[in-house]
């Protein structure tokens, strides 16, 4: 597919980056309907930067500390994906709420990955709090994002089980593998319909 015909996605990051590779790596294929136009960071230290220079994709950053209030930051947001000519946004371990404003605008434009079977385990910590609940089964979500924090409705999800003796960190790490499979597919099928309308 030329990139004429991709759908233009950023990925929008604020730490490891590691969903964000999956997903530069899934778009390398010659018939990926998206390509990955920008890689955004809130943080200017964020790891997955390095990656995503290298890569050759192109790469902002949007330092929050910079901006008075949260919509401010927000109409900064909107001018780096609109300057790349952006279609559809993936939050990829991005750490910041986001107004409700922003999510309204890009309503049915913009997707995120969650380490949890939703609707359990919203917010923080979902590892963590999976073992603590005692679940058999855990997992991950892509959904659409709404206002509501981790409320949109799921698109995909990939389940894992609990075993025994799991910490916090093998089960991360189950969750983490699923992810990374689960986000490119759930993010070419949006990109289809998109194309599709
Ligand atoms: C991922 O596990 C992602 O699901 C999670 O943060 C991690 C980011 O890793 N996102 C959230 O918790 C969002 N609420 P990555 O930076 O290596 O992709």
């Amino acid at each position: 597919m030329t990139d004429r015909a991709r759908v233009r996605v950023a990925a929008l990051i604020s730490g490891r980056g590691s969903n964000m590779q999956a997903l530069v790596e899934a778009a390398r294929a010659p018939d990926c309907p998206f390509m990955i136009a920008l890689v955004l960071s809130n943080r200017p230290d964020a790891a997955g930067l390095d990656f995503s220079r290298r890569a050759g994709v192109a790469t902002e950053v949007v330092d929050h500390k910079a901006f008075a209030s949260r919509e401010a930051f927000d109409a900064a947001l909107d001018v780096a994906l609109d300057a790349h000519g952006v279609d559809l946004v993936a939050l990829a371990g991005f750490m910041r709420v986001l107004s409700a404003g922003f999510v309204e605008r890009r309503a049915g434009r913009m997707i995120n990955v969650h380490p949890s079977l939703l609707p359990q385990f919203r917010g923080l910590h979902t590892h963590r709090r999976a073992l603590e609940a005692g679940v058999a089964e855990h997992g991950c979500t892509v959904h659409w994002v709404t206002p509501g924090l981790d409320e949109g409705a799921p698109i995909a999800q990939a389940r894992v089980p609990v075993l025994p003796g799991d910490t916090e960190e093998t089960l991360a790490a189950r969750v983490l593998a699923q992810e990374h499979r689960l986000y490119p597919q759930a993010l070419a099928s949006v990109a289809q319909n998109l194309h599709a309308r």
